[in-house]
C-alpha cells in the first residue's frame, strides 16, 4: 500500500476516495494526525499530514518516528514524501518539481532514529543512496507519462527551521553541493530506511532561497498559496499516474 506523507499546502489529498480514518497509537507518541485510508484510482492508498490536518505543527516539532512507525504498522510498502522547498540552483525557481537524489542533513535536537535503550544490537543503516532507487525511477517515469516536467535529481538540504534560512546560510549550502532547502527531509528518509520502506520525495520549489533571484533581499510569500496551489495539481496527476499504472 502507497503511503503519502503531505506536507504544506496538502493536507488532504484531493483525489484520495476517503474510506475511513484512524487514529494510530506508537510507542513514540502521537503521530501528526489521523491516518487516512482510502483508493486513489482505485488503489489502496493512506494519506497523513504531516503538520497536522490544520497545519499547527512546526518542522521541529512533528513526530516524525511517530509518523513512520504508523505508516509502516498500518501496512505501508513505501511513503512518498511531499514537500515544499526553497530552490537554490538557478534554475529551480518557484513552481519547479523535484525529485531529489541525495540529502544533506544539518537539522538538530530532533529524535533521529527507532534505536534506544540497550536491548537490541546496534544497526547502521546504509544512507549512500537516502531515496530509494526504484521508488525514484517509478516517480520519474510518472511524471513523464503524466506530461509533468520533473526535475530528476536535487541535492536536498534540511535544515532545522522555523526560521528560513540567511542569505550567508545558502551561500554555505551551496559550497556544500546542496540544490535545495527544506525542513522536514530528515530524519524523516532516514526513519523510513531504518523500517526497511522505500522513501523517495516530490519536492515543490515554492520560493527563490534567501538571497536568490527575487530573495534576494527577502522572502516574500506572497504567491506562495498560488504557486502551491498549481504544484499541487500537478502532484496530484503524478500520483494517479503511479496508481494507474500499479
Ligand atoms: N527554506 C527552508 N525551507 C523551505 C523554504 C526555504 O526557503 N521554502 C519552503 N520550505
Amino acid at each position: 500500500m502507497l503511503a503519502i506523507i503531505g506536507g504544506s499546502g496538502l493536507t488532504q489529498l484531493a483525489n484520495l476516495a476517503i474510506e475511513r480514518r484512524e487514529v494510530v497509537r506508537t510507542p513514540y507518541g502521537e503521530p501528526s494526525g489521523p491516518l487516512t485510508f482510502g483508493r486513489i484510482c482505485g488503489q489502496p492508498a493512506v494519506f497523513i499530514a504531516r503538520h497536522g490536518y490544520g497545519h499547527t505543527i512546526p518542522p521541529h516539532e512533528v513526530n516524525y518516528r511517530a509518523n513512520v512507525w504508523a505508516l509502516a504498522h498500518a501496512g505501508a510498502t513505501c511513503i512518498v514524501s511531499i514537500a515544499s522547498v526553497g530552490g537554490i540552483r538557478a534554475d529551480l525557481g518557484p513552481g519547479t518539481i523535484a525529485i531529489p537524489d541525495q540529502i544533506i542533513d544539518y537539522t538538530w535536537g530532533r529524535k533521529n532514529t527507532f534505536q534506544e535503550g540497550m536491548d537490541s544490537p546496534v544497526v547502521h543503516i546504509d544512507f549512500t543512496q537516502p531515496y530509494d532507487a526504484e521508488l525514484r525511477r517509478i516517480l520519474l517515469d510518472a511524471a513523464r507519462d503524466a506530461g509533468q516536467a520533473v526535475v530528476d535529481g536535487a541535492v536536498y538540504a534540511a535544515t532545522q527551521g522555523p526560521r528560513l534560512e540567511s542569505a550567508a546560510e545558502i551561500d554555505r549550502l551551496e559550497r556544500d553541493g546542496a540544490d535545495i532547502v527544506g525542513m522536514t527531509g530528515m530524519p524523516e528518509a532516514a526513519l523510513a530506511r531504518e523500517k526497511g520502506l522505500p522513501y523517495a520525495a516530490i519536492t515543490l520549489v515554492a520560493n527563490h532561497a534567501a538571497g536568490r533571484g527575487d530573495s534576494a533581499y527577502g522572502i516574500h510569500f506572497a504567491n506562495l498559496e498560488d504557486i502551491l496551489k498549481e504544484s499541487m495539481e500537478r502532484v496530484r496527476r503524478i500520483i494517479e499516474m503511479i496508481c494507474l499504472k500499479k
